[in-house]
């Protein structure tokens, strides 16, 4: 009676979509509990390369439940776009998808709102993915959301063209040139809520609920990294949802005595996307071959990702809030080649050497502490099983199970499905 937690521990990108696709076939249902299209969840196997934005990632298991929870925000048009994607599959999407009633609604003028703040902002924007999250979450906390279940109303288009009105009044506030065509987005909106309508609404606190009473095999699949989360990132260069444990029984419904396992994905280095403090980012040729080795393109953006090496303080951070008790490593194979790998273990802070996760990360306050770890030039990409490891990526391994105190259980070792080993 159970439902395990699947959590990203970083900025976002760890390769959250491959290991739910690999752990899959272990439930009956995959939930997601937050975010929304800002996600880009990839998923490589028999040669295809899929990226899900707001499906969960269960979807190409024939037997698997997907669960849209209420937590998440749904763009109707990027949603379909997603489902079209997927035609090639024979997906019985109405069987297989079912989507909260009480999950908030992306309008378009969202989006408009979340571009023009950024432009406002200038410099100092977070770097958004433009999707219009934050603008629908805080419609969503200031009590004027527009609801999935709403569209079951015989007057949605009425309440949706209020909600929007009142966003093109406060798109006067932002005073900045932005080019829209509403009539167009509204057609194009209102196109998408008709095969969005096609699916199944649930009211999915009670659903997930009787799968746990019926000892369904639950996961939930979190968006995003635990360094975006509204709380506990690195505000306000952040998400606008909770990505952290707590955020899957708001997000769901569930009560925190029903959480089981709770795995933390993390990058054997680090990567960062859009705006925001970053201590041990790199600028310098390491910086550089780890970018292009693991290929840090966004998958929702194709924006270059920022890259550094692991981060111990943030990472055993991310493991505390979360409560995590398995570890799963990945592209540990883009590792391979370099002498020495450098890991931070603690913050100079304010001309203190610190090693929590304080208030404030900016590059002014932290500087990185580094320990120095052996490397090792072993490509790793072929290798199937534990005892096929370098003996330097082992002592890694062993040195993030130590200062976490917690079980590394999966070492990824290239994209694809097969590309796991289990430990
Ligand atoms: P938003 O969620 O689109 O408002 O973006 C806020 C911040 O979170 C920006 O720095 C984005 O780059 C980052 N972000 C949002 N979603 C993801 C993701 O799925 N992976 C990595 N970064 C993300």
């Amino acid at each position: 009676m159970a439902v395990d937690l699947l959590l990203g521990l970083q900025w976002g990108d760890e390769g959250k979509g491959k290991i739910v696709d690999v752990l899959t076939q272990n439930y009956n249902l995959i939930s997601r509990f937050q975010g929304g299209p800002n996600a880009g969840h990839t998923l490589i196997f028999d040669g295809h390369k899929h990226v899900l934005h707001t499906i969960p990632s269960g979807i190409f298991h024939k037997e698997a439940i997907n669960v849209v929870g209420n937590g998440v925000v749904i763009d109707p048009v990027i949603f379909n776009k997603e489902i079209k994607d997927l035609s090639q599959f024979d997906i019985d999407f109405k069987k297989v998808l079912l989507i909260s009633r009480k999950a908030h609604l992306i309008l378009p003028t969202h989006r408009l709102l979340d571009a023009a703040s950024e432009k406002a902002k200038g410099k100092d924007k977070i770097g958004s993915t433009l999707k219009g999250i934050g603008p629908t979450y805080m419609d969503k906390t200031g009590r004027n959301g527009m609801r999935v279940g709403d569209l079951e109303l015989d007057n949605w288009k009425e309440v949706f063209e209020k909600l929007a009105q009142k966003h093109i009044s406060m798109l006067d506030f932002y005073n900045v040139e932005l080019d829209y065509d509403f009539g167009a987005l509204k057609e194009q909106f209102f196109t998408a809520v008709e095969k969005l309508k096609e699916l199944t609404f649930i009211d999915s606190e009670e659903y997930l609920h009787q799968a746990i009473k019926n000892n369904e095999t639950i996961l939930a699949e979190g968006a995003q990294g635990s360094l975006l989360d509204v709380d506990f990132g690195t505000y306000p260069f952040v998400t606008s949802s909770n990505t952290t444990a707590a955020g899957a029984c708001t997000g769901l419904g569930i009560a925190p005595n029903q959480i089981g396992e709770v795995f933390g994905i993390f990058k054997a280095y680090t990567t960062r996307v859009g705006s925001g403090p970053f201590p041990t980012e790199l600028f310098d040729e390491d910086g550089a071959t780890m970018a292009k080795i693991g290929n840090e393109f966004g998958a929702t953006t194709g924006r270059a990702r920022r890259c550094g090496w692991l981060d111990m303080v943030a990472l055993k951070y991310a493991c505390q809030v979360n409560g995590v008790t398995q570890l799963n490593m990945m592209k540990a194979d883009v590792l391979s080649g370099f002498e020495t790998l450098k890991v931070c273990t603690a913050y100079q802070y304010k001309g203190e050497t610190i090693t929590h996760f304080p208030y404030n990360i900016e590059p002014e306050n932290v500087q990185p502490i580094y320990t120095e770890l052996k490397g090792w030039k072993e490509d790793l990409t072929g290798m199937t099983s534990e005892d096929q490891l370098p003996q330097a990526l082992l002592d890694y391994i062993d040195f993030v199970e130590k200062s976490t105190g917690i079980k590394i259980t999966i070492v990824s070792v290239g994209p694809d499905r097969k590309q796991t080993i289990e430990r």
